[in-house]
C-alpha cells in the first residue's frame, strides 16, 4: 500500500490545455473536462496506458477521445484509477463528471462552506472533481468556465484573469478564467457565493499594475485591512530580497470558515481559513495578527517557490514548503523583532518538531514512503525544512544564498523539480561539495551534539570538542554525521567578544581550537540556533548568568534563561516525586529582580526571558514523561516567582500599561505580552486584588489581547465564580463572532481545574459548536488533547477514550482532520509503563473500529509497531 520515492516514473501523458467547465449546484454540480493530451516525449516505456486519477465518488456521465464514445470496453476504473490501455500519441478528451459538494464532509475538492463553494485541491484534491492525471509533474494551462445561479453565486472565480462573463441560455450567468502559467492541478482553485471585496492595487518593480482583492463574507469586510496590508508588504519585500515580481494582473484571496488547514497558494486565487486572514483590533490577539501576517506572506511567497517551480512529487513537498517558511520567517523577522520570531520558532520547533522525530511518525525532510501524503504536512516538512534551507544560508552567507536562488528561479522556472535541484543551484553559486548537507534530506531524528572543552593557560589556547550522534528513527537504525553550521561567539569575564564565527561540524567528532586568548571564555554556542539540534555543554550557573546579561545573540540570552529554569524545574521534578518539600532558590529570585527591575531591557525580551518554559518543552526533555510532575513544579514556581517578586510584577504591570490606541507594531506587542505576563504572575497568587485589577483589564480593554489575557488568565488560575462570570460575559459580547467563540471555546478546553472532560463535553452541546467545521473542532478537542496534559492524561484513562472516540467518528467524515487531532495518542512510548497501556488500547480500539481511512490507518498502524 505505500508509495515510495525508489519508484517515482516520468507521466506517459502531458496535458498541453485544460478547458474545465462548471455548471455549479449543490446537490449535483456538473464538471465538463476538455483535455489536449500528448504523449511525454521523455517517457521511454514503449506501450503506457493513459491513467487519470479518479475518486471513487465522482459519477463518471461521458469520456470520449477525438469525440468518439467509448464504451465500458474501452477503459476500466478501481477506487483510484481510470485507465484507458491504448490512445492515439496526441489528442483531445472530453470528460463529463457529476459531484456532490453538499456531501463533501471532507473537504478536499469541490465543498461548501457556509452558502460558499470553495475548492482544496493539494494534494490530492483535485481526483475528487474530475477525471485527471492529478500529479505534480503534469503541468497544463486551465481554462475555467464557472456557471451558477446569479443571485445566489454573484461572485465567480478561477486563477488567472477573468476574460470572458454573460448569462447562459438558460439564465444562469458564467465567469471565464484563463490561467496563463502552465501549472499541476493541485495549484486549481474555484470559488463562488455572495461575497463583500476589499480592493487595492500594486504596481511591481518594473511597473506592472496589479488589482488585488480579498473577498469574505460581508460581515467581515471590516477584518480585511491587516492582510491586504500585509499582502503589499509581501509583495515590496519579494522584490527588494529575492528579486521576484507578481506575475497576473490580479492577485486573489478568498477568506472561508470551513478549512482544513492554514491557506492555500493557488495561482492568484489564494484560499484562506478566516483564522489566517481576519484581522480587527478588537476582535483578533496580537499573536493572531502576526499570524495573519505570516500567513499572507506565506501563501503569496509560493507563487514562486512554489508555483513557478513546483515540485516533481509530493516527497518533493519540502522544496516548497521548508524553502517559502524560511521565507516567510525571514519576511516576519524584518517586519517585526528578529530576536522574538527566532525565539517564537525555535519553541515549536523544539517542543512539536523534535516530538515527531521521537515519534512513531518520524520521518525525513524528503520522506522515503508514504500511504497518504496528507499525514506529511508536518513540522519535519515544513520547519525543519525551513531551518535546512536555514543552514545553507548560514553556510552560504547572504550574497551567494541569493546568487543560488537566482539560478535556482531561473534555471527551473516553468519546472517541477526535486530537493537535489534546489542544493544544486546552492552548489553550483558556491562552489561548495554540499553532498554531505544532503544527508539532512534524507535522515530522519534530531542530532545530539555533545560538547567539551579545555584550556590550557599557558598557551591562552582553548579547544572546544563536538561529538554529534543521531538516535535511531523508524527505518532509520544508523545515521552518517550531518554536515552542520555551529554559530558561536566566546565571551570574556567583562562581557567583551573574544572571537565568533561559524564552525563547519561535518565528522562525528571534531575539534576547533582559539589561540591567544587572554583568558578562559565562556562560549556561547549555536547562536540564533544555527542547526536544528540538540546541543549539551555542561554550563556553570555563573556561566549561564554570563550569558544571559551580556551574549550580543539576543537568541542564546533567552536561552541561557531557558537552560537555567529548566535545569531548576528538572530538580524540581526530581524532589516532587520523592516527595520532598519544594523550594526557590534565593538566586533564580535574585536574577528575576535585576531582569524586571532594570526598565532599559527590551521589554520583548524580558517577557520571554521570564516566560518559564512550557510544559510541552519540559515533555519533550524527559525520559519519561510525569505529566503530573510538570505541570506540579511549573504551578509551583509560577506562584513561588509571584509571592517572591509580588512589587516588582506589579511595577512592571503598570510600567507597561498604555494609554496609546491599539497597534499590533512590534513595540507595542512586547509591551501587552509583559503587561500579560506579569498579570499573569499576580494573579497565580490567588489574591482577591489581582482579580480585581483583571476584572478591570477585561472590562477596559480597547483590543482583544488584553481582554482575552484576562479572561483566560482569571480562568486558568482556578478563580471558577470570577472565570464563570466573565466567560459568560465574553459570550455576551462576542457570540456573534466566530473566531473571538473560538478563542472562548480553547480557553475552557485548556482549562486544567478537575473536572475538564465533563465541561468539554458540555461545550459540546453548546449551540456554536459545530463538529464539520475544523476550527471548532481545533478549538475543542485539539485543545483540550493537546494543551490541557493533566486532563487529557487522567489516571483513569477516559482523556484517550474521549480521543478515540472523536477519531472513529471523524474518520468518515474529515479523514485529515482525524488523523492530525490522533497525535497525541500516538506519543504513548514516552509516558510510564501503565499509561502506555491506556493509550494503546485505544490506538488498537481505533484500528479494530472498522474501515478506516488512509489517513488514520497509517498513523495508527505507525503508532502500533
Ligand atoms: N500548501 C499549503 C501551505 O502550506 C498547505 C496545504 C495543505 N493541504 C493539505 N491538504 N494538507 O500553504
Ligand atoms: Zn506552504
Amino acid at each position: 500500500q505505500p508509495i515510495y520515492l525508489k519508484d517515482y516514473q516520468v507521466p506517459a501523458y502531458l496535458i498541453e490545455h485544460t478547458e474545465l467547465r462548471f455548471e455549479l449546484d449543490e446537490q449535483e454540480t456538473l464538471v465538463r473536462a476538455t483535455l489536449r493530451v500528448r504523449r511525454n516525449p521523455a517517457c521511454t516505456r514503449s506501450k503506457a496506458a493513459l491513467e487519470l486519477h479518479g475518486h471513487e465518488t465522482l459519477e463518471l456521465c461521458r469520456l470520449s477521445i477525438n469525440g468518439e464514445i467509448l464504451s465500458e470496453r474501452d477503459f476500466s476504473r478501481n477506487e483510484e484509477l481510470l485507465t484507458i490501455p491504448s490512445v492515439p500519441t496526441e489528442f483531445t478528451l472530453e470528460c463529463l463528471t457529476r459531484i456532490h459538494p453538499e456531501l463533501n464532509t471532507a473537504l478536499e475538492g469541490l465543498y461548501k462552506s457556509d452558502g460558499m463553494f470553495c475548492t482544496q485541491c493539494e494534494a490530492e484534491g483535485f481526483r475528487r472533481i474530475t477525471f485527471y492525471p492529478d500529479r505534480p509533474d503534469v503541468m497544463s494551462v486551465f481554462r475555467t468556465r464557472v456557471v451558477a445561479d446569479r443571485s445566489r453565486y454573484p461572485v465567480l472565480l478561477s486563477n488567472g484573469n477573468p476574460v470572458e462573463s454573460g448569462y447562459e441560455d438558460d439564465g444562469r450567468h458564467f465567469v471565464t478564467w484563463e490561467d496563463p502559467f502552465p501549472k499541476p492541478a493541485y495549484l486549481f482553485a474555484l470559488v463562488a457565493g455572495d461575497l463583500a471585496v476589499l480592493e487595492d492595487s500594486y504596481t511591481t518593480a518594473s511597473g506592472r499594475p496589479v488589482k488585488l482583492q480579498i473577498y469574505a463574507d460581508s460581515k467581515d469586510l471590516d477584518k480585511l485591512d491587516h492582510a491586504m496590508l500585509s499582502l503589499k508588504r509581501a509583495m515590496q519585500w519579494d522584490e527588494q530580497v529575492y528579486g521576484r515580481e507578481y506575475d497576473l494582473d490580479i492577485y486573489m484571496i478568498v477568506a472561508v470558515d470551513f478549512f482544513n488547514m492554514g491557506a492555500m497558494e493557488n495561482k492568484g486565487l489564494n484560499i484562506f481559513n478566516t483564522s489566517c486572514v481576519l484581522a480587527s483590533p478588537q476582535t483578533t490577539t496580537d499573536a493572531a495578527f502576526q499570524r495573519v501576517e505570516g500567513v499572507v506572506a506565506h501563501e503569496y511567497f509560493h507563487n514562486w517557490s512554489g508555483n513557478r517551480v513546483t515540485c516533481r512529487d509530493w516527497f518533493q513537498l519540502s522544496l516548497k514548503e521548508g524553502f517559502t517558511v524560511f521565507r516567510d520567517a525571514e519576511f516576519s523577522a524584518d517586519m517585526n523583532s528578529r530576536t522574538v520570531k527566532r525565539i517564537e520558532d525555535v519553541s515549536l520547533l523544539r517542543t512539536a518538531q523534535f516530538a515527531e522525530d521521537a515519534g512513531p511518525m518520524a520521518h525525513p525532510v524528503r520522506p522515503e514512503s508514504f500511504i497518504e501524503i496528507s499525514n506529511f504536512y508536518t513540522l519535519t516538512v515544513y520547519e525543519k525544512g525551513a531551518e535546512v534551507v536555514r543552514m545553507l544560508h548560514t553556510l552560504l552567507g547572504p550574497e551567494q544564498f541569493r546568487r543560488g536562488t537566482d539560478l535556482y528561479f531561473e534555471r527551473h522556472d516553468g519546472q517541477a523539480v526535486t530537493t537535489d535541484e534546489f542544493v544544486q543551484a546552492m552548489a553550483d553559486v558556491s562552489g561548495r561539495d554540499l553532498t554531505q548537507f544532503k544527508r539532512w534530506y534524507s535522515q530522519a531524528g534530531t542530532p545530539r551534539i555533545q560538547v567539551s572543552d579545555s584550556w590550557d593557560d599557558v598557551a591562552g589556547c582553548y579547544r572546544l570538542t563536538f561529538r554529534q550522534s543521531c538516535p535511531a528513527t523508524p527505518g532509520q537504525d544508523e545515521k552518517l554525521p550531518f554536515h552542520m553550521p555551529i554559530a558561536y561567539g566566546l565571551l570574556a569575564a567583562d562581557g567583551r567578544e573574544l572571537a565568533a564565527g561559524v564552525l563547519e561540524l561535518t565528522d562525528a567528532e571534531q575539534s576547533f581550537s582559539f589561540d591567544d586568548l587572554s583568558e578562559r571564555p565562556v562560549p556561547s554556542l549555536l547562536r540564533g540556533f544555527s542547526a536544528p539540534v540538540k546541543l549539551s555543554f555542561s554550563y556553570s550557573d555563573e556561566q549561564l548568568l554570563h550569558l544571559l546579561r551580556h551574549d550580543c545573540d539576543g537568541f542564546n540570552r533567552w536561552d541561557a534563561g531557558q537552560r537555567i529554569a529548566v535545569a531548576l524545574m528538572q530538580s524540581l521534578m526530581v524532589d516532587y516525586r520523592s516527595g520532598r518539600e519544594l523550594r526557590l532558590p534565593e538566586s533564580l529570585v535574585d536574577t528575576w529582580r535585576s531582569l524586571l527591575t532594570d526598565a532599559s531591557l527590551d521589554p520583548a525580551m524580558v517577557a520571554h526571558l521570564l516566560r518559564l518554559p512550557s510544559e510541552a518543552y519540559l515533555s519533550e526533555l524527559a525520559d519519561v514523561i510525569d505529566v503530573e510532575a510538570i505541570h506540579e513544579v511549573r504551578e509551583f514556581l509560577l506562584k513561588a516567582l509571584a509571592q517572591a517578586l509580588l512589587p516588582e510584577w506589579s511595577a512592571v504591570y503598570n510600567r507597561s500599561s498604555s494609554e496609546e490606541p491599539y497597534a499590533p507594531d512590534a513595540a507595542a506587542c512586547a509591551r501587552r505580552s509583559l503587561k500579560n505576563l506579569s498579570l499573569g504572575y499576580l494573579l497565580a497568587t490567588g489574591e482577591e486584588v489581582w482579580l480585581t485589577l483583571a476584572e478591570e483589564q477585561f472590562n477596559n480593554a480597547d483590543n482583544m489581547t488584553d481582554q482575552q489575557a484576562a479572561l483566560a488568565l482569571v480562568v486558568h488560575s482556578g478563580f471558577r465564580q470570577a472565570g464563570e462570570r466573565l466567560l459568560a460575559e465574553f459570550q455576551a459580547q462576542w457570540q456573534h463572532e466566530a473566531l473571538v467563540m473560538n478563542q472562548w471555546f480553547s480557553i475552557q478546553a485548556s482549562d486544567p481545574w478537575p473536572g475538564a472532560l465533563g465541561r468539554v463535553q458540555r461545550l459540546q452541546e453548546h449551540p456554536l459548536f459545530d463538529a464539520r467545521n475544523p476550527n471548532k473542532l481545533r478549538s475543542v478537542v485539539a485543545a483540550f488533547c493537546g494543551q490541557n496534559a493533566v486532563s487529557f492524561h487522567a489516571a483513569d484513562g477516559s482523556g484517550y477514550a474521549y480521543l478515540a472516540d472523536w477519531i472513529i467518528q471523524l474518520n468518515k467524515q474529515n479523514p485529515q482532520i482525524a488523523s492530525r487531532l490522533l497525535t497525541p495518542l500516538t506519543r504513548w512510548k514516552r509516558y510510564p509503563e501503565e499509561v502506555q497501556l491506556l493509550m494503546k488500547a485505544q490506538l488498537a480500539r481505533i484500528l479494530d473500529s472498522g474501515e478506516l481511512s488512509r489517513d488514520v490507518y497509517e498513523v495508527v498502524s505507525k503508532s502500533l509497531v
